[in-house]
């Protein structure tokens, strides 16, 4: 198990998905909350900063329980910071650096830079830079501008850098993370899909016993691995509720429902697509649509779930980055989305939260999943809002607007599909605009819906940017759609990408 401390870098999350990779576990701390108990932890790793450590208000990590006790690396703000406080200097460096750097000069007799040969590109992200090194400080690397870009200290398993060898552009980052965990720190990759599952059986068997639990599947890839992993633990202790919002894609419900009990899910379907159109009536604020929704959802949840007896779990799939305790930089964020929206489930319902996935990203998500044999199209699927397709209706919802968008955005995913496409989009679908324009069909004048179309690639819906589909495939799937869909004149392509644009209209 590998600590990794975060000051706040928005690379933080990449240096725990890097060190997963190989697969080592590790966990994120704020900088602040060093686990009381470090027996556990075979190394450390300190994570870059948005701050200066010259600043008033920089971190301070109290790193008394592990200088000099376990192997500790420590990267950019890290080697930054060991250095400031230890007899060596850090001043903002003439050229503020970010960006491409080479490695100009590497002492690869050294085990951190083992198999790292000279002019191994790195990526650097500071406007410090560290002019003298600490007491009892040997340097390791240099590049153009950066005398000091790595060192270690005499005496311990204590190493820094300059750059960040989590970002996929420092080409031997994870060479250089292996070096260090691996051979320096001596960590096991034992960390496998496998291992994980046989681990999460176990302790999943042993916290529910036999008792009954209950979850609410969405059709996406968490929820679908969760239950798939306490089915295997508990068997048919655990009854899962599918709740069709009326808000699916065209078919899903019906289809997906199919699919779980194939995978000998114990799940009742449940359609409840008038009520969440009822709640719904009149509403076209975003946010207020959200809560209509999320709250008709635990409404229905809770009905079903108390006609199952003595229920005493409610699992849910939630992943490490909502779990993750964010270092906060610049004071409480704003809520842009409020995307969390059946966040009232467990307090409404009084029951134990389980929740298997809870230590994984998305990408180890997967992985788990095909390990346990989930077909690779239901892993591969786009994610789909909570919400459906109400926030992609701008505006009020009536059952015809949402047969509208339903065979719009069919044509436009199965057309992906057809053309080999869909696999190189994050995400996909259509968007009915609350705008009438006039066209022309035979010799009749027209006067109806705009309906937009969005693909992105994404790695994870943080920053995003519009997909180059080919023109042909645009000609064609707005030929069809207009064709097809009653009610739709116009078609237009959305070229904008996150930021400044949110993938989603609402
Ligand atoms: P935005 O529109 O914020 O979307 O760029 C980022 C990702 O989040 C999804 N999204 C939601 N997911 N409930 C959800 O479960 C929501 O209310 C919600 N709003 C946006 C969006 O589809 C994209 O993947």
């Amino acid at each position: 198990n590998v600590l990794i401390l975060d000051f706040g870098s928005q690379y933080t999350q990449l240096i725990a998905r890097r060190v997963r990779e190989l697969n080592i576990y590790c966990e994120i701390y704020p900088f602040s909350k060093v686990p009381e108990d470090l027996s556990g932890f075979k190394a450390v790793i300190l994570s870059g900063s948005p701050f200066s450590v010259r600043a008033e208000n920089a971190p301070h990590p109290d790193l008394s329980r592990i200088r000099g006790k376990l192997p500790l690396l420590a990267v950019c703000y890290g080697a930054q910071y060991l250095a400031h406080f230890n007899g060596g200097k850090v001043e903002p460096s003439g050229s503020r650096e970010y960006g491409r750097a080479n490695l100009s000069v590497i002492k690869d007799a050294e085990e951190l830079f083992a198999g790292i040969k000279e002019n191994s590109q790195v990526w650097m992200s500071h406007s410090d830079t560290i002019i003298d090194l600490p007491e009892n400080a040997v340097r390791l690397a240099s590049t153009t501008d950066v005398l000091n870009a790595a060192y270690r200290i005499e005496g311990e398993q204590t190493y820094a850098i300059q750059f960040h060898p989590e970002v996929y552009h420092s080409t031997d980052g994870k060479q250089l993370l292996e070096n260090f965990l691996v051979h320096i720190a001596g960590t096991a990759q034992s960390w496998t899909p496998g291992a994980f599952v046989d681990l999460t059986v176990d302790e999943l068997k042993e916290k529910i016993g036999n008792q009954k639990v209950v979850l609410g599947l969405s059709g996406g890839v968490d929820s679908t691995v969760a239950a798939v992993l306490l089915n295997k633990a508990i068997g048919d202790q655990l009854y899962c509720i599918f709740v069709n919002n009326g808000l699916l894609r065209k078919d899903e419900f019906e289809s997906v429902l199919h699919q779980y009990k194939d995978m000998g899910l114990n799940v009742k379907g449940v359609d409840a697509s008038a009520r969440f159109l009822d709640a719904l009536k009149g509403l076209s604020d975003p946010e207020l649509k959200r809560k209509a929704i999320g709250n008709t959802f635990i409404d229905v949840f809770d009905d079903e779930a108390h006609s199952i007896q003595d229920v005493v779990f409610l699992a849910q799939g939630t992943i490490y980055p909502d779990v993750i305790e964010s270092v906060s930089v610049n004071g409480p964020s704003v809520t842009i989305k409020s995307h969390h929206n059946v966040g009232g489930l467990p307090e409404k319902m009084k029951l134990k939260v389980v929740e298997p996935l809870r230590m994984l990203f998305k990408d180890e998500v997967r992985r788990v999943g095909a390990e346990l044999g989930i077909a690779k199209e239901l892993l591969g699927r786009h994610p789909f809002p909570g919400p459906g397709l109400a926030i992609r209706i701008l505006g009020d919802i009536t059952a015809e607007k949402v047969r509208i968008l339903q065979e719009v955005d069919h044509i436009f995913i199965q057309g992906l599909r057809d053309w080999m496409l869909y696999d190189k989009v994050w995400q996909a679908g259509a968007i009915l605009l609350p705008v009438q324009s006039v066209g022309v069909m035979g010799d009749e004048r027209t006067y109806e819906q705009v309906v937009a179309l969005r693909a992105v690639e994404s790695t994870d819906g943080m920053t995003a940017d519009w997909v180059n589909l080919p023109y042909e495939f645009l000609q064609k799937t707005s030929n069809t759609i207009i064709n097809r869909v009653k009610g739709v004149n116009r078609v237009v392509y959305d070229i904008s990408s996150k930021p400044p644009a949110t993938i989603e209209w609402e």
